[in-house]
């Protein structure tokens, strides 16, 4: 009987449509009549519909307690997904009220749709952007802005309205695996990067949606975890970020998190999402879930998620029942869709904009090239080993991540861009030689490995057909003795890849692993045997380890995972044809045991059944969408990244802030606006450019208050600005 029931419900949007079409024709229309006069024009069912998307088709994957697979003639779920193929989801249309869909699409280092589509020549390959850990290392959020713009441009014109970023959770441990979306330990830095982002991609008339609404640091069990943090950590780290960017940049959606906080789903809290974030902060946009996040959608309606998405017919008849039994006030429910209604007058979609297929990927390829090599970080350069000497020719480049470079992460933040520039291809693009023997040794090998390389370990790398880096290429110390004797320089490369769905591990992931650390010893001293330098590049979305070994190369660059077109970045910054600027946003400590977030990290599964009927299947991506109840206590409190630290004396491998350049800095001069502190202060301080050559610096501003009546850190984050000199 239940079938036939939800058969018959999921009919009636289709019905409904046509019978309230032929009654009158003077139905309010979208963006002519008031939008109350359209919300009180639609049905129940509509309604029910609306505020939960048209669904999205996960191939072979049954949702967690989803018997309402769409039955034969019903709305096809995903239908409209038709409209920007590969959008991670869209909202239903009512055509007669005129109310059309809206498109929601991925990610936070550029537009993620499908490159290709079914019975089409054309292309559809976007812009694959520098990841945001790299963009908050550049301290310039000028720069972010035009990073904005550049992918704004990409959403209008592939006809997506709001792009599902940026990413901006706290950086609270360095192995949660999407630490690579997101910019940093501190929420200051966050809050200012992402509200540039926001306001870039938004000034080309589309969405974002910031995200994920809140305390999201862990990717394990993420469905399921309960984090448990003080309200004090909670306002001053985990929602700071938020505050600002919904303060400084308004942005059209928050996308609410997976997670539950201190015992509540995030998406059904009303204290989050009503509270905090509409009464305190006056966020004015809409709210939606995570991809499907939350448990209850009435909940979720009564706390102020707008929108369920991707959406199911299940959400939409519980929602629908729910108002016929009085469970759920209708105009709870009207508000919500006025608020989705608000944004969608502003999509381009709403006003028409005919939309090309053709961004300009050029351009933005430009953009891409600037904004890599603004937030590689220089750790360290010693004998002048960079820039490289204007004698060096030939290159042996060590490191499989020299050749299959890592451009950006896993999961959804991941990008369809037409090509990538390896680090390799970027030393000849810019007149260097690899020596060709190393390379074909490389190749040959990362051939022949990958041939036998099992599915990637990460359900969603395996669901996506990435493939996992290969295992690191031993170099014996005869090998290491040839290169040193032929080649003018040693580049070594280590790469990292992480994701959505799965967090790092601390062995051959935080740590080098055995090979990688002999590799770097064995270089290094065959290369510094006939004077030669050597030089480590960090091809990272995150924290590693480096005190154990970065005593050993002349220098050690973070190129992270700079987008399509690194490689070329990378060579900008070798040759000195850019001075590196980047400074660091996040700690790399000397040891990850060091870290105040250690304990019980990504959270302590409780010994409950799993959260839904059926037992996960570990080896697919169903596990991974029925996770375990799981908890995490946030015991260091505010102590986070450099709050700890500083406080507590842990001394870091590299510090917050930390980054060198080609030339030197002075400061002084400095002054106050006013010795006594009230509400506002300005600070100047005059830079002078001290080396050789033009460079750009980022000053930073540091608060250390007196701890009185409340324990305060030793020192906070306050500001920065960059100059050009
Ligand atoms: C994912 C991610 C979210 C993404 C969404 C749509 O599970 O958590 O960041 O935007 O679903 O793909």
């Amino acid at each position: 009987m239940r079938s036939t029931k939800i058969s018959i419900f999921l009919m009636l949007p289709v019905v409904i449509l046509a019978m309230v079409q032929c009654k009158s024709n003077k139905v309010p229309q979208l963006g002519k009549d008031p939008v109350k006069d359209v919300i009180a024009a639609m049905t129940l069912e509509e309604k029910a519909f609306f505020v939960t998307g048209t669904g999205m088709i996960f191939p072979g994957l049954n949702m967690p307690g989803d018997t309402s697979a769409p039955t034969p003639g019903a709305p096809v779920v995903g239908e409209t997904q038709k409209l920007v193929p590969g959008a991670a989801g869209t909202t239903y249309e009512i055509p007669r009220l005129g109310i059309p869909s809206m498109v929601l699409s991925d990610g936070p280092a550029g537009l993620r749709i499908s490159p290709k589509r079914e019975n089409d020549s054309a292309t559809y390959y976007c812009t694959a952007f520098p990841i945001a850990t790299l963009l908050a290392s550049s301290w310039d959020t000028a720069l972010i802005g035009m990073v904005g713009q550049a992918m704004g441009n990409d959403i209008l014109e592939y006809g997506a309205d709001i792009i599902l970023g940026p990413g901006m959770n706290i950086q609270r441990n360095p192995l949660c695996g999407r630490n690579f979306e997101y910019y940093s330990e501190d929420p200051y830095v966050t809050g200012k990067m992402a509200a540039a982002m926001v306001n870039g991609v938004e000034s080309m008339g589309v969405g974002t949606s910031i995200k994920h609404f809140a305390a999201n640091n862990a990717e394990t069990n993420r469905m399921g975890l309960n984090t448990i943090v003080s309200e004090r950590a909670l306002r001053e780290i985990y929602l700071e970020g938020f505050r600002i960017a919904v303060e400084e940049a308004q942005p059209w959606t928050v996308m609410s998190s997976y997670n539950l906080i201190n015992g509540t789903m995030a998406s059904e809290s009303n204290d989050l999402l009503t509270k905090v974030l509409r009464d305190d902060w006056g966020f004015k946009g809409c709210v939606m879930t995570d991809w499907f996040g939350g448990r209850d959608a009435v909940a979720q309606m009564k706390a102020g998620n707008d929108l369920l998405m991707p959406g199911t017919p299940q959400q939409a008849k519980m929602i629908y029942d729910a108002v016929k039994a009085g469970k759920l006030d209708v105009v709870m429910l009207d508000r919500n869709i006025e608020r989705i209604l608000n944004i969608l007058l502003e999509t381009p979609r709403f006003k028409g904009y005919k939309y090309s297929n053709k961004p300009d990927l050029t351009g933005h390829a430009t953009v891409v090239r600037q904004a890599a090599t603004e937030g590689m970080v220089l750790l360290k350069n010693e004998n002048s080993a960079l820039p490289l000497a204007s004698n060096v020719k030939t290159i042996a480049t060590f490191g499989t991540a020299t050749f299959e470079t890592i451009i950006g992460g896993v999961g959804s933040g991941d990008v369809n861009e037409a090509y990538a520039v390896s680090i390799a291809d970027g030393l000849k693009n810019a007149g260097y030689t690899p020596d060709e023997s190393l390379v074909n040794a490389y190749l040959s090998y990362i051939k022949k490995t990958r041939e036998s390389m099992p599915k990637a370990k990460n359900p969603l790398m395996a669901l996506m057909g990435v493939k996992e880096p290969v295992p690191e290429m031993k170099i014996d110390a005869a090998l290491a003795a040839q290169m040193a004797a032929k080649a003018d320089v040693a580049v070594i490369t280590i790469g990292r890849i992480s994701g959505e769905a799965a967090d790092r591990l601390v062995d051959n992931d935080f740590n080098l692993s055995v090979t990688e650390k002999a590799l770097i010893t064995v270089v290094s001293k065959a290369f510094h045997a006939r004077g030669k330098k050597v030089v480590v590049l960090l091809n990272v979305g995150g924290v590693v380890e480096t005190a154990s070994w970065k005593d050993q190369p002349d220098a050690v660059l973070i190129v992270w995972q700079g987008g399509q077109e690194m490689g070329n970045s990378v060579a900008d910054i070798v040759s000195g044809k850019v001075n590196p600027s980047g400074k660091l946003a996040i700690t790399f400590p000397v040891r990850y045991a060091d870290g105040s977030t250690v304990k019980d990290f990504p959270g302590i599964v409780l010994e409950t059944e799993p959260t839904s009927q059926e037992s996960p299947k570990e080896d697919d991506l169903s596990s991974f969408m029925q996770p375990k109840a799981s908890k995490i206590v946030y015991e260091e409190g505010i102590y986070v990244g450099y709050r700890y630290y500083e406080t507590f004396g842990v001394r870091p491998s590299y510090a917050f802030g930390y980054g060198l350049s080609y030339t030197t800095f002075e400061y002084g001069n400095i002054k106050l606006s006013s010795d006594k502190f009230s509400d506002q202060i300005t600070i100047s301080v005059d830079v002078k450019n001290s080396g050789g050559v033009a460079g750009k610096e980022a000053v930073q501003l540091y608060l250390a208050a007196p701890a009185k009546k409340l324990d305060k850190p030793a020192l906070e984050f306050k500001g920065f600005a960059k100059t050009k000199l």
